[in-house]
């Protein structure tokens, strides 16, 4: 998705500028621009389709300034090109505006703008907003931005620059995000702390309505009516470092490695071997409350809507309340009923989902209680949320979710059993819970040392045309997942279907043409799960199962250690995190940026 940086300070800002795109590059992006207040107080941009390193080509030699802004774009309103590469200019090159999100209203204010005679030199949205910004004769910038924003309808995270302000950048949000990073006489802003953590680990992250003013030695932020809002910066807790490749090839392969110590810090300072529980601080959830919870219902979207379906399993089986997992895509536009029974949980890595905050606010302004299992600390979800508990995953670079996934699924084992230790689930059962916690972080160390013989079989399946992966109950959403992951980074077709379903049409696909991924953990339905490997061995189809003991009908069987049954998914899902990974490598895939596919989606 779309990235911002900007800069206001003493320092040259053009070098500042291009690594804080280099530092979004991960979020995908099709073309990207810079705009500096020269020294005469000209407005001087660059642009370029393609790469960062493409823009960087077409900077001038004399190209200084203390003050600019810079995007990456992921067209949504005309296609790549260099024309509609943000920044966008007024006609008379007063004003510039980098902007993430979607003016709704475009189409409608751009004939209006061209009825008036306005010229446009884009296709974007965005460059409406250049235009109303630079016809207004308001009396600051500030107020001719949030005169501007009155007339558009749609999401925002923008950032502003004006010829007759050199003083200053405005930026507002409504749905885009936008960090302030504060720095020693210098300000930075930014769509992502990923951009700013080199510099300043001090940050204002601003909420749906905020502006913000920043200059060289003093920021305020305020509504979009003018009235001031307070703004206590906060430190952010991941090291510069945290996003750099760390001496792997790609970040997708950093991640997948991390998740030991990853894994190690969701379960630290939570675990109550007393009580056989775990304590969640952030829950705002006291036991009566939580005792009276008829109903969960788990809302995320992508991987993080996966890892809900295996929270939901959890809290059935730890806590026995009914709880089921929807793609908030899908909840939110069906005028779904909200019960005050029920308590909703909002999963997202990013904290920005649009589609996952839409239904919180929804769920909120409809009186329901809403958690969030978030990765990234003070984000919009994290924000909104009545509360909810961090997933402390550390950065996730690559587009696709890997480390994220795994301990969300941990946070939710930990909400379950702390669940369930109110209601009624054993002293026994919950010490059993916390020794399984306990042990995944060194059997997930053992599925890795597996990956050179991981690296083989991707090997040996990367000439599939389509793929399909079975699992039965608490196998099928890892199957989903592990099939979600593959077609994202290694563009085979794959599809998840319960093994329990077989029969009921997939069987017809069945060839030696089409692999089938095999989810058979050593637990009450293994027997059933190995029937559907016999029938379709039966039908010449080649199996790859991940089990606890070697499968007799499959062709190959990665062993993974086992834990407890509850806690099995966990580990299940790992090796083929690395599967999809070797296949995508096999094939020569752009791994950490596959084609269309960008890292937080903060647009519908
Ligand atoms: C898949 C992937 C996506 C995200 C989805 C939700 O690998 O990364 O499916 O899981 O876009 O993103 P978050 O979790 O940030 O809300």
């Amino acid at each position: 998705m779309c990235g911002i940086v900007g800069y206001i300070g003493r320092r040259d800002v053009a070098p500042l500028l291009l690594e804080g795109l280099q530092r979004l590059e991960y979020r995908g992006y099709d073309s990207a621009g810079v705009v500096i207040s020269g020294k005469s107080g000209d407005l001087r941009t660059v642009k370029a389709k393609g790469r960062v390193r493409e823009l960087e080509s077409r900077i001038p030699k004399r190209f200084a300034g203390t003050t600019g802004i810079a995007h990456t774009r992921w067209a949504t309103h005309g296609a790549p090109s260099d024309e509609n590469a943000h920044p966008h200019l007024d006609t008379a090159g007063t004003v510039a505006v980098v902007h993430n999100g979607i003016i709704d209203n475009a189409s409608e204010l751009r004939a209006k703008l061209t009825a008036d005679g306005v010229v446009f030199a884009s296709e974007t949205d965005t460059e409406v907003l250049a235009h109303l910004i630079g016809r207004s004769d308001a009396e600051t910038l500030e107020k001719r931005v949030s005169e501007a924003l009155r007339a558009v309808e749609g999401t925002y995270g923008i950032a502003v620059m004006h010829k007759e302000f050199p003083d200053r950048i405005v930026v507002a949000r409504n749905g885009s995000p936008v960090v302030l990073g504060i720095g020693e006489k210098e300000m930075f802003v930014a769509s992502d702390v990923a951009a700013l953590v080199t510099h300043t680990r001090q940050v204002v992250t601003l909420g749906d309505g905020e502006m913000a003013t920043l200059k060289a030695d003093d920021f305020r932020t305020y509504t979009t009516e003018g009235s001031l809002t307070t703004a206590t910066p906060t430190t952010v807790e991941w090291e510069a470092e945290s996003y750099d490749m760390g001496g792997h090839d790609t970040y997708m392969h950093k991640e997948i490695v991390e998740q030991v110590e990853a894994v190690d810090r969701v379960l630290r300072g939570r675990i109550d071997d007393r009580f056989a529980t775990v304590h969640l601080g952030g829950l705002n959830l006291d036991p009566g409350e939580a005792r009276r919870v008829r109903r969960i219902k788990i809302l995320g979207c992508g991987t993080s809507y996966h890892a809900g379906q295996i929270g939901a399993q959890l809290i059935e089986e730890l806590a026995r309340i009914p709880a089921d997992a929807e793609p908030a895509s899908e909840f939110r536009y069906r005028n779904p009923v909200v019960d005050p029974d029920t308590l909703y949980v909002a999963v997202s890595q990013s904290g920005e989902t649009y589609d996952v905050l839409a239904a919180v606010q929804e769920l909120k302004r409809k009186g329901a209680r809403v958690l969030g299992i978030v990765n990234v600390v003070g984000s919009a979800i994290a924000r909104e949320a009545d509360g909810g508990t961090y997933v402390h995953a550390g950065p996730e670079v690559c587009v696709v979710s890997t480390k994220c996934f795994t301990n969300t699924v941990v946070a939710f084992a930990l909400l379950a059993l702390h669940l369930g230790r109110i209601r009624d689930l054993s002293v026994a059962d919950g010490k059993r819970i916390i020794e399984g916690l306990r042990r995944l972080p060194g059997q997930i160390d053992e599925i890795l040392k597996t990956e050179p013989e991981i690296k083989q079989l991707a090997k040996q399946y990367a000439d599939a045309r389509s793929m399909l992966f079975i699992g039965r109950v608490r196998g099928y959403p890892v199957a989903r997942e592990a099939s979600l992951k593959l077609k994202e980074v290694s563009y085979i077709h794959a599809e998840a279907y319960p093994a329990s379903e077989l029969k009921h049409g997939p069987l017809a696909l069945i060839e030696p043409a089409m692999p089938t991924v095999a989810i058979v953990p050593d637990d009450d339905l293994l027997e059933k799960n190995r029937a559907a490997l016999e029938e379709i061995k039966a039908r010449s189809g080649r199996i790859l199962a991940v089990a606890h003991q070697p499968q007799e009908k499959a062709d190959h069987t990665i062993v993974v250690p086992k834990n407890e049954d509850e806690l099995d998914p966990i580990l299940m899902g790992i090796p083929l995190q690395l599967f999809a990974y070797h296949t995508a490598l096999a094939l020569g895939r752009d791994i950490d940026k596959p084609r269309n596919l960008a890292k937080s989606v903060t647009v519908e």
